[in-house]
């Protein structure tokens, strides 16, 4: 082994782990050390970019020894055992001052209890999320780092310089402690499934009612990118629109099996969301619009005594910028959500998050990468303390232009018969923020009387219960705690 020590150094190999060794050797300043549980991968690595100088060992003996003090190693395994395997590896080994980083999709309770376990050595764990796919990790992802304040000051300035960058920033910010850059990244994740699923509600309706085919959809989706709906992800919507199968020459998304899978982000933004007590109707019916897809037996059960389907109601060529709209302000609610859970997520693990700077890093290198964030800024930057994205006056304005559109395209839906789960929930969620009163009442009332769970009144203070088996009086009372 040589006496050049590496500043920075990467375990685990496979795609996104060597990408981001790669993209951390391309940068000046940078010498980056590298290390696999099977050296066959790592040989392979070095093999094919010897311009990257990688500092490569077949022992995690070598490689702890090849990094210069304090080290600073990034974890870039499969999240789970995988990842406590490497960190007790690393922590057996490094010593106080040192860092180390897991840049995988951890679960954040995961990363609270490593750090809470790990923080006692004086060695810093810091779980980041990384946003952007094999490419972005090459080339610039967005990345979501938590831990210690201490431990970003030397973290920080390698990771700034291995982001995406947007409007002249670097997409990386300093998230919170322990959890908040993995807890961070689930919500991204979650506002990425409930973006993905409403355009492909969009795309279903263009197709099923709007009747155009799989390659005038994509023409429709590229015309949108360049408008209040550019995106990253409606911009790859097009091109795999736009692709043919070689194999039969259809379109290719018609030789997908419909059946969407997932591995687990998305589901444990929801379950948090559900624990916090955070409505995020859009990026659960997301979730469950991929379980239902991947429900074959039930989809056939129900195909076989469903016959008479309803007829696909006509349509005008103006369908097409209404399905724009209905997207765009469900979009702004599946965002409304994602940043209520993250500002509920702050309060409740004791995170200064700062939202405008995660809307920033978003701007670039990430899935859900959008002129759309930009907004998002705006609207923090004008009042920190809104209580919902819904009443920024840009998306506001956007919503009540876009409402009349929505409502079409969701009952032009439900007429004939196309599921469009997130654009219903996402109207029923706006709707709902915006009634005088709810049906709550109706609920509270039934909650009193089979299980005198009290009530309180409109127009006085005090918790009350009705004696709904007696006389039906009106009892003043304690609150239930049953
Ligand atoms: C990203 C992606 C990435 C991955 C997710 C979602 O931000 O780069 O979110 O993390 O695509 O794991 O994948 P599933 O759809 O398989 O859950």
């Amino acid at each position: 082994m040589s006496d050049q020590k590496a500043n920075i150094g990467v375990v685990g190999l496979a795609v996104m782990g060597s990408n981001l060794a790669r993209n951390l050797a391309s940068r000046e300043g940078n010498t980056v050390a590298v290390y696999n549980r099977t050296w066959a991968r790592t040989e392979e690595l070095i093999t094919e970019h010897p311009e990257a100088g990688f500092i490569a060992s077949e022992s995690i003996d070598d490689f702890v020894a090849s990094l210069a003090t304090p080290r600073t190693a990034i974890i870039m395994v499969q999240a789970g055992k995988g990842t406590d395997a490497v960190i007790s590896q690393l922590v057996e080994r490094f010593e106080p001052g040192d860092i180390i980083m897991d840049g995988g999709n951890a679960n954040f309770h995961d990363t609270i209890r490593r750090e809470k376990e790990i923080s006692p050595t004086g060695i810093h764990f810091v779980g980041t999320g990384i946003s952007g796919g094999e490419e972005g990790a090459l080339n610039g992802p967005s990345i979501m780092p938590g831990g210690s304040v201490e431990s970003y000051k030397t973290l920080g300035p390698i990771l700034a310089s291995i982001a995406a960058v947007a409007e002249g920033e670097p997409c990386v910010t300093h998230v919170g402690t322990d959890g908040a850059g993995h807890f961070v990244k689930m919500i991204h994740n979650g506002i990425e499934y409930a973006d993905m699923q409403l355009i492909a509600e969009a795309y279903d309706l263009l197709r099923r009612v709007g009747g155009l085919e799989p390659s005038a959809i994509a023409d429709v989706f590229t015309e949108w990118n360049k408008g209040y709906l550019e995106s990253y992800l409606i911009e790859i919507t097009a091109e795999v629109l736009k692709q043919t199968d070689a194999a039969t020459g259809k379109p290719f998304v018609d030789i997908v099996l419909d059946e969407a899978g997932s591995k687990g982000t998305g589901v444990w933004t929801v379950q948090n969301a559900l624990d916090l007590g955070v409505p995020v109707g859009g990026i659960a019916e997301a979730v469950f619009a991929r379980a239902v897809s991947s429900k074959p037996a039930q989809r056939a059960a129900v195909q076989s005594v469903v016959t008479d389907r309803p007829e696909v109601q006509g349509v005008d060529a103006s369908f097409a910028d209404d399905v724009s709209k209905a997207l765009y302000a469900s979009k702004v609610v599946a965002y409304a959500q994602g940043f209520d859970a993250i500002i509920a997520g702050a309060e409740k693990y004791g995170w200064q998050i700062d939202k405008g700077n995660i809307a920033k890093i978003w701007r670039g290198g990430c899935i859900i990468r959008a002129q759309f964030l930009n907004r998002i800024v705006d609207a923090y930057a004008e009042n920190a303390n809104i209580a919902t994205l819904l009443e920024a006056p840009y998306f506001a304005k956007a919503v009540a232009e876009g409402e009349a559109a929505w409502r079409r395209v969701v009952s032009t839906a439900a007429l004939s018969g196309v599921p469009v789960p997130g654009f219903s929930s996402a109207l029923s969620y706006f709707d709902s923020l915006a009634q005088k009163r709810l049906p709550a009442a109706l609920v509270q009332g039934q909650r009193d009387f089979f299980g005198a769970h009290t009530y309180k009144r409109v127009d006085k203070p005090g918790v009350f219960h009705t004696l709904w088996s007696g006389d039906r009086t009106e009892i003043e009372t304690e609150p239930s705690t049953h």
